[in-house]
């Protein structure tokens, strides 16, 4: 049976690799749904999937600001009508400006919480309405959803949520067979990374096709043996 997958943040980073991962792969996913903003990195990705496409999967691209939590309900309309169903669900889209508590800024909380927490809430919740049952959803959360960290607030609280509701979306999708697993990776060589941790140096750091290969493991055979709460990946 062929399957659709939606990946949230799919332009660059985890979410372009994990794309990668499940186009570039000989298996029964033949729709690729990829949400980000309009860029010219996230262009050359869906240009590059066209371009060499050995399997003739569909790739299903759709610019959007995940701040915008009207216009996530009008898409997962159009992505049902488009591609009929969405079997594997990656919530990955994630942003952060870190910032002290005395300089944060209300309005960026709440951007932090639209596009990190209530962004996969309503996909969740919207693609239910429009009578979508899930295989399996990847919710991808943080360590610093774990413990407090110096001038993460607004990002670590926003990961703690997703933990927590990643929990709660599991309980009450399990009576449809849904898998729910919530991945907290460590420190990962990407954008977001370098705005947490400028002075990093990215080759000693797990790499974002390290995470995908993990979100590929769950999406197969072996994936079903998992039964985690939250699930830590790092190197
Ligand atoms: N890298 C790490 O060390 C690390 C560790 C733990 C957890 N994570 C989590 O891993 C996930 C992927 O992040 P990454 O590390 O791969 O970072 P990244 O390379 O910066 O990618 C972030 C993705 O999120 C998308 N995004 C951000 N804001 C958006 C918005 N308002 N609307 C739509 N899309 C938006 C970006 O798309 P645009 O092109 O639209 O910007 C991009 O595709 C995030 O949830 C992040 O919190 C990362």
């Amino acid at each position: 049976m062929s399957k659709s997958i939606l990946i949230t943040g799919a332009s660059k980073g985890i979410g372009a690799a994990t794309a990668e991962r499940f186009f570039y792969a000989d298996n029964d996913v033949t729709d690729l749904i990829l949400l980000a903003r309009e860029s010219e990195e996230f262009e050359k990705l869906i240009a590059r999937l066209t371009d060499d496409n050995p399997y003739g999967k569909r790739v299903l691209p759709h610019f959007i600001d995940l701040a915008d939590r009207a216009r996530i309900v009008g898409l997962m309309r159009d992505v049902m009508a488009e591609a009929g169903k969405v079997d594997i669900l990656i919530n990955n889209a994630g942003y952060t400006a870190p910032c002290a508590l005395q300089q944060i800024s209300f309005a960026d909380f709440e951007r932090t919480m639209g596009v990190n927490v209530y962004a996969p809430f309503t996909i969740v919740q919207e693609l239910l309405h429009c009578g979508n049952t899930f295989e399996l959803i990847v919710n991808i959360a943080s360590t610093a959803g774990m413990s407090g960290r110096p001038g993460w607030l607004t990002y670590g609280a926003s990961k703690a949520a997703v933990i927590n509701m990643s929990e709660a979306i599991k309980e009450e999708l399990s009576i449809y067979g849904t898998r729910v697993v919530c991945i907290s990776p460590g420190r990962c060589a990407t954008d977001l990374r370098r705005k947490l941790a400028p002075d990093e140096d990215p080759s000693t750091i797990m790499q974002p096709e390290h995470v995908a290969s993990v979100i590929d493991m769950l999406a197969s055979d072996v994936g079903h043996l998992v039964d985690s709460q939250n699930f830590v990946v790092r190197r």
